[in-house]
Order: C-alpha cells, then sequence, then structure tokens
C-alpha cells in the first residue's frame, strides 16, 4: 500500500514563506509567475504575498493512447499563454507547481516555454519528492524546491471535501478511508 500524509493549508503556507526566502536569496529577480494547474495555483497565489509579481497560468493533462493510462500516455496543453503576453518577453519567469513528482509535467512544460523569448526562467516547488525522475529539467533552469519529502501519495487541503477530517488526518488522529 502507497504510504500517504495530509498536509494542512498553515503547513503549506510557512513553506511557501520559506520558498519564497529562498527565491529571494538568490539574487535573482523575477518579474511573473507561471503556475502550472491546478495544482500551481494555490501555492502560486500564496507565493504572491511574499514575492509581489503577477501570476499568469497554464494547464496540461495526460491523455490516454491507445495502449491506456498506464504506459505511453501523453500530455498535453489544456490551457496555454498562446499567443505569449508581449510584457513577458525578455523577463524572469518563475514556473509554479505544487509537486515535483516524475517530473514529467515540468519536462514538458519547461521545454515549451524554453522555446519564448524569456530572459530567465526558473522553477519552484512546494514539495520535492525524493524519488527516481523520469523527467529531466532542461539545462539553464534554476530550481527551487519548499519542502524535499518521501516518495508517499500527498493529500492537499485543497482536494479535501471535509477539511476537518483532512486536518486530523494531517495532525495524526483521524481515520483514513479505506481505499
Ligand atoms: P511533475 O512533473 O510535477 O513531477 O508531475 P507529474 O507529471 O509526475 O504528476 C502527475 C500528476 O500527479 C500531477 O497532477 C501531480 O500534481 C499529481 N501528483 C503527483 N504526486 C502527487 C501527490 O503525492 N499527491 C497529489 N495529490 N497529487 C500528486 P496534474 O495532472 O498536474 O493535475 P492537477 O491536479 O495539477 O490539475
Ligand atoms: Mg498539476
Amino acid at each position: 500500500m502507497v504510504k500517504k500524509i495530509w498536509y494542512t493549508y498553515d503547513d503549506v503556507h510557512r513553506v511557501l514563506k520559506e520558498l519564497a526566502g529562498k527565491i529571494q536569496a538568490s539574487g535573482v529577480r523575477y518579474d511573473a509567475m507561471i503556475a502550472i494547474g491546478g495544482g500551481g495555483f494555490i501555492p502560486a497565489r500564496i507565493l504572491r504575498c511574499f514575492l509581489n509579481i503577477p501570476i499568469y497560468a497554464v494547464s496540461t493533462a495526460y491523455y490516454a493512447n491507445d495502449f491506456g493510462y498506464e504506459t505511453n500516455s501523453e500530455i498535453k496543453k489544456i490551457q496555454w499563454l498562446d499567443p505569449m503576453p508581449e510584457n513577458l518577453a525578455g523577463k524572469n519567469v518563475l514556473v509554479v507547481d505544487e509537486v515535483d513528482d516524475s517530473r514529467v509535467t515540468l519536462e514538458f512544460v519547461l521545454n515549451e516555454l524554453q522555446k519564448e523569448n524569456f530572459a530567465e526562467i526558473g522553477v519552484a516547488v512546494l514539495h520535492e519528492k525524493i524519488k527516481e525522475k523520469a523527467g529531466k529539467l532542461p539545462e539553464g533552469i534554476r530550481y527551487f524546491s519548499g519542502i524535499t519529502v518521501e516518495d508517499w501519495w500527498i493529500n492537499y487541503p485543497w482536494d479535501a471535501e471535509d477539511i476537518a477530517a483532512h486536518n486530523l488526518l494531517a495532525a495524526g488522529h483521524g481515520e483514513a478511508q479505506p481505499e
């Protein structure tokens, strides 16, 4: 069985404040964030409290091919910055997502964004899972993560149907629903 962990909004907020500190300490001034939806939306909004830069958004999804979802499923753009806003030309952009898991989505998004005319692309994730990565970060991309975590299934507060039960589980009290 996959091990699971629950994080509260407060946990997420605290880690994002630390992440913002790391980004600021890098000395690179990012002009805008590009959030990868849906997981990157809430982290980007909270990061904005600390970074004070605007948020743009893209979304991707996995599509099944003839072999089904398990093997060779393909990533596609659901929503993109197309055309890329002119005011982002030559700017430093920070791509934001909630989790660096397989890196397949990150690799896809970063490769696509590298085709654009940015000065510098950084990537910031709330949680960096320590595991073998199927995807690779393209060269020349600065990487920031809030915290490193084990390769467990993370339950995010924004996915909770019952936030009180979620918070109890995060505190180590509640009963997880059987699969
Ligand atoms: P990566 O490049 O950022 O590592 O992402 P990867 O393609 O490996 O992730 C596939 C999907 O699985 C992503 O959702 C990601 O958010 C989700 N995911 C990976 N690990 C976890 C986890 O521990 N907990 C949760 N809740 N989700 C996880 P997506 O297709 O981008 O969907 P969306 O929810 O962002 O819309
Ligand atoms: Mg996502």
